[in-house]
């Protein structure tokens, strides 16, 4: 068959899927196109998954999904910080296991980095956004310097895995290969790109992006077992022999991956898939709620989490639904497999988004309010099929403090803050005096760079490369 013949066929065949549902519309500039336009829409046609999507057009587009949260949720049993005295042998022996897993080269770090960053409104990938206090690091940096300090401290070949999508790849590429890889060996980080799904109008209609080409979106931080498994990264990680992966998202500046409590009682509780949590705030935090439902642990939504157990109680006063999800897992490579293999479906989820496209007459429009429903996996909806399930729950200000709006809860500012607290309560446990203003706050302004310090403990051992603090001091330690 001739090129032309083949498109033309292919054309047809496409037509033919579209009309039985309604969607021939992205066909109709195909006369305007020029052959590799034509090419491009064709491909992407052809890729839809609809033996997925006719279902979800039905049951998260055209209605808004019914997320019937069970009644019987029970609270989660967590681990947790400082041990009870009985459980001090274990927490001690984890540790141990935890770093001889590390040293022995059983660990890789995996970033999921393939979101669109909407509400933070950053032109460019989220890892390239300048996030320290001082000292004008990325987010990127401060991972890669973690990296290379725990690969130092454990004398071990650690891995970096970044999860990409088609829409950022190229230039979280071209970023990474400017800074030279923070200095990591180039082959020890390896990008992978996740899946993209198409965006529905409310009417269940697929939007274009261009007259040639859809609005394709990343299927959510979930799309990461599948994508590990497609891409290639999954087997390259049994080929260097790891077991563990240590998953976080690109947003936290304050993640400590590597840490080795955490590492060793997954490991030695047969843990498939680990959760850290941190104390809710308030009764109606937005958070997710780790829960325990027929056995299987779950995270239930903060707005779907019914108002009765938000605000339930234990006999002693204390907040009986306490377990908030922080987005960083562990993840054994077997269990991905598992997962996958299984041609597991992890649940969609609906969110709607304001996603540029073409009008009626072929215009581009970029509107500011949702007009388009986005249809996205998330990881914790693995949760429920891991065997032992292990949830740790550590001191947010230690570990947890995203970038995810451009102002207020969880932003830049909010951020920046946040590592000023931590870095200055570590220079503090070394001894430092830290100017504070009268309200109590540091009236310096202070990153310590990882390659500095991963811990508290690394500050304590460093004291004598410590500066001295005066009020109104702005300082990078590293
Ligand atoms: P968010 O839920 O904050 O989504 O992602 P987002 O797309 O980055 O930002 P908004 O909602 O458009 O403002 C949490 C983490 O999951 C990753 C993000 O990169 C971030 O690290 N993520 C999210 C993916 O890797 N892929 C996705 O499809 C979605």
């Amino acid at each position: 068959m001739s090129d032309s013949a083949s498109i033309e066929s292919r054309h047809q065949d496409c037509l033919a899927k579209l009309r039985t549902r309604g969607q021939e519309h992205v066909l109709r500039w195909w006369d305007d196109l020029g052959p590799a336009e034509r090419e491009h829409l064709l491909a992407e046609i052809e890729s839809i998954p609809w033996e997925i999507l006719d279902g979800l057009i039905r049951s998260h587009v055209l209605i808004r999904p019914d997320h019937a949260v069970p009644r019987d949720l029970s609270p989660p049993t967590v681990y947790k910080q400082p041990p009870a005295p009985e459980q001090r042998a274990l927490y001690d022996e984890a540790a141990r296991l935890g770093r001889d897993l590390i040293r022995t080269g059983k660990v890789a770090a995996l970033t999921v980095a393939g979101g669109q960053g909407t509400r933070l409104g950053f032109d460019g990938p989220k890892g390239a956004l300048v996030v320290t206090p001082v000292g004008g690091k990325t987010l990127f940096e401060l991972f890669a310097e973690t990296i290379k300090a725990a690969r130092h401290r454990y004398d071990s070949p650690i891995p970096w895995y970044i999860m990409t999508s088609p829409a950022n790849h190229e230039q979280t590429v071209e970023y990474l290969k400017s800074r030279d890889f923070f200095g990591l060996p180039e082959t020890e980080v390896i990008l992978f790109r996740q899946g993209m799904l198409p965006a529905f109008d409310f009417q269940g209609r697929l939007l274009l992006a261009e007259r040639h080409r859809l609005a394709l979106t990343p299927d959510g931080h979930g799309g990461s077992l599948k994508a590990l498994v497609a891409s290639g990264a999954l087997s390259d990680m049994r080929k260097r022999g790891i077991e563990i992966i240590t998953y976080f998202q690109v947003d936290n500046p304050l993640v400590k991956p590597f840490d080795p409590l955490f590492i060793g009682l997954h490991a030695k509780t047969g843990s498939e898939m680990s959760t850290k949590v941190t104390a809710k705030a308030d009764d109606l935090e937005r958070v997710g709620n780790v829960c325990v439902h027929n056995g299987k642990v779950v995270v239930i939504e903060y707005s779907d989490f019914p108002d009765e157990l938000a605000h339930a109680r234990n006999q002693d006063g204390s907040r009986k639904f306490n377990a908030g999800n922080l987005a960083i897992h562990l993840l054994s490579v077997d269990f991905v497999d598992r997962v996958v293999a299984r041609s597991f479906q992890m649940p969609f989820r609906r969110a709607d988004k304001a996603v540029a496209c073409v009008d009626e007459v072929g215009s581009l429009t970029k509107p500011t309010a949702p007009n388009a429903v986005k249809l996205e996996a998330f990881i914790f909806d693995a949760l429920p099929l891991a065997a032992n399930p292990l949830l740790l729950e550590v001191d947010r200000a230690e570990e947890f403090s995203p970038v995810k709006n451009a102002t207020g809860v969880d932003s830049l500012e909010s951020s920046k803050r946040d590592q000023i607290t931590r870095a200055c309560c570590w220079l503090e446990s070394a001894g430092v005096t830290v100017p504070r203003k009268p309200d109590g706050r540091p009236d310096v302004i202070v990153t310590i760079s990882p390659s500095f310090a991963l811990d508290a403990e690394d500050v304590r051992a460093r004291r004598d490369r410590l500066p001295t603090l005066r009020p109104g001091d702005s300082v990078c330690i590293e």
